[in-house]
């Protein structure tokens, strides 16, 4: 005990006797692969990914947000908030009050993004401190009025190698240093939505690549020296499920297309009547049994999506698997967006460095969990989030983790040491006016015993 207080103190003095808080200051590289459904990893091979959770944490399913899309759920993972308290509520919206719009090729309108304020900002405020992103949703927007120190315009033609390369030398060359950088990658959704995730044949080709590009960042890491010090969190913003021709829903078939506006389709469809409201949804509630249709202010709160005017007054939640359409079928054959309680919606999260235990699994945290870690990690104060900083603890070093099975392990183990001596002190007490049979077995064992000892 004594020596481990001792070897505490001779690390922290060589830690700060060190040269500046440049080395100490703490760097994190945070990486997604969009649409890494979270048991892509339990169905298909991937050895790179593998190795690098071997010596790191895994969490095997994160619990995204509603709705499960590209934009909203990117936003969640650096602010820690619910859609309805970020505001980019989809991929598409429409804002009645200033009739503006929004899409993922429209979204440079800080008007958007500015009812939060992502990690990437919070960094930059503090003293001696960059970010840095490769094509991370709203990376390149002016949020706060300011952009991330080294950005990236979106463009999805720039290939991996070169967004890993830029990253990386901003992440050891930058002064003041870039202490968190953020890595997007359009895979393996653009596939999982052209093959659908049931395609193995083709789903395992992708996957294979892109277990070779997180080789790639592995490999580099190492040769640029940063493997040990570096943070590194790989997960995605949501899964994918399989789609079908046999599993569509018509809205042409029960409503008349003058009567309201699509802001958005599928799997959620955003529905903004023309006239009244209730007549408009009596239309819709009855359209199909493979879709749930809300009124906004009858969206279930587990939803965490209904206080905010970019949410439209008709909401439409297909089924697992079932697309809406209007009157042709324009099918993908994966698709997400859906309830956020499905299993196929949800993505994984790995994470390994100097921040996080070596060879740790647990079974689930939230999206909006991420951001308070990170923040710990950083040494950043949150700004208000839904996040719960415990649900992350136990992937952290530097934190007391005590899951509830090691709680009921010890309470058991407590109960049974209690139990074992209440019942010995019953027996001595009861035996000790009658202890002679307890003495003459004890001296028989020391008869035994004495030939071995002479
Ligand atoms: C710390 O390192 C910087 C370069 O990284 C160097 O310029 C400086 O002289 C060093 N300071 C000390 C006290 O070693
Ligand atoms: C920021 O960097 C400058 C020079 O590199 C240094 O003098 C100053 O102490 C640093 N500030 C903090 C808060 O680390
Ligand atoms: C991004 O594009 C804008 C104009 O479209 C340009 O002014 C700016 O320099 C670009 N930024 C980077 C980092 O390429
Ligand atoms: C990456 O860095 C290289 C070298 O500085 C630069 O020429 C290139 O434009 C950068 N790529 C992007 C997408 O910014
Ligand atoms: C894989 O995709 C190709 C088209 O790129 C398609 O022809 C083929 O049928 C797919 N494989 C399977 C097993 O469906
Ligand atoms: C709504 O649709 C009905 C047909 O179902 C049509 O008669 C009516 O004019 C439409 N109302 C509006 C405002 O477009
Ligand atoms: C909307 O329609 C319903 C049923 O058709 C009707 O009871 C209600 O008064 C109408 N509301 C308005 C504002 O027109
Ligand atoms: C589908 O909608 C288009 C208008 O977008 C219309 O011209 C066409 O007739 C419709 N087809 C069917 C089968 O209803
Ligand atoms: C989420 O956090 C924001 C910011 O603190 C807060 O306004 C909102 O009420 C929270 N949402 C829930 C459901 O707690
Ligand atoms: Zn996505």
């Amino acid at each position: 005990m004594k020596l481990l207080v001792i070897l505490l103190f001779l690390g922290l003095l060589t830690g700060c006797s060190g040269n500046s808080s440049y080395s100490l200051t703490p760097q994190l590289l945070l990486v997604s692969f969009d649409g890494f459904r979270a048991d892509y990893l339990k169905n298909y091979d991937l050895p790179h990914l593998q190795n690098f959770i071997k010596e790191g944490v895994l969490v095997e399913h994160v619990t995204n947000v509603f709705i499960t899309k590209t934009f909203p759920n990117h936003y969640s993972i650096v602010t820690g908030l619910y859609e309805e308290s970020h505001g980019i509520v989809a991929n598409t919206m429409y804002d009645d009050v200033t009739k503006k719009h929004f899409s993922d090729s429209n979204d440079k309108d800080s008007f958007w993004w500015d009812g939060a304020v992502p990690i990437w900002v919070t960094n930059q405020l503090q003293e001696n401190r960059s970010s840095a992103a490769a094509m991370w949703p709203g990376t390149d927007v002016l949020i706060h009025n300011i952009t991330p120190s080294y950005f990236m315009n979106y463009s999805s033609s720039v290939p991996f190698e070169e967004r890993l390369n830029n990253v990386t030398t901003w992440l050891s060359s930058s002064n003041p240093p870039v202490t968190f950088a953020m890595l997007y990658w359009e895979e393996p959704d653009a596939s999982g939505h052209k093959y659908g995730p049931e395609d193995r044949v083709n789903m395992s080709r992708v996957l294979k690549e892109i277990d070779d590009l997180v080789g790639d960042l592995v490999q580099k890491l190492k040769v640029l020296g940063m493997w040990d010090n570096l943070n590194v969190i790989i997960t995605s913003d949501h899964g994918m499920t399989q789609c079908s021709e046999n599993r569509l829903i018509h809205l042409d078939s029960c409503i008349d297309r003058s009567n309201y506006s699509v802001i958005d389709l599928t799997p959620v469809a955003a529905i903004l009547p023309k006239t009244n409201i209730t007549e408009v949804y009596e239309k819709l509630k009855n359209c199909s049994p493979h879709m749930n249709v809300y009124l906004k202010e009858d969206i279930p709160d587990r939803f965490y999506y209904r206080h905010n005017d970019r949410i439209q007054p008709i909401i439409l939640v297909a089924d697992e698997g079932w697309t809406i359409v209007l009157n042709k079928s324009s099918l993908k054959l994966g698709d997400h967006g859906y309830d956020n309680s499905l299993p196929s919606m949800h993505p994984f999260l790995a994470a390994h460095g100097p921040a996080f235990r070596r060879g740790y699994r647990q079974s689930t945290i939230n999206t909006v969990d991420i951001y308070p870690m990170m923040c710990h990690i950083l040494g950043l104060k949150p700004q208000a989030n839904n996040g719960t900083f415990s649900h992350a603890k136990c992937l952290l070093v530097d934190q007391w983790c005590l899951n509830l099975p090691e709680v009921i392990g010890i309470v058991i183990s407590a109960l049974l040491l209690l139990t074992m001596l209440t019942g010995l002190l019953i027996f001595t007490q009861n035996r000790v006016p009658a202890s002679r049979s307890f003495s003459r077995l004890q001296l028989q064992e020391d008869d035994d015993d004495d030939p071995l000892i002479g």
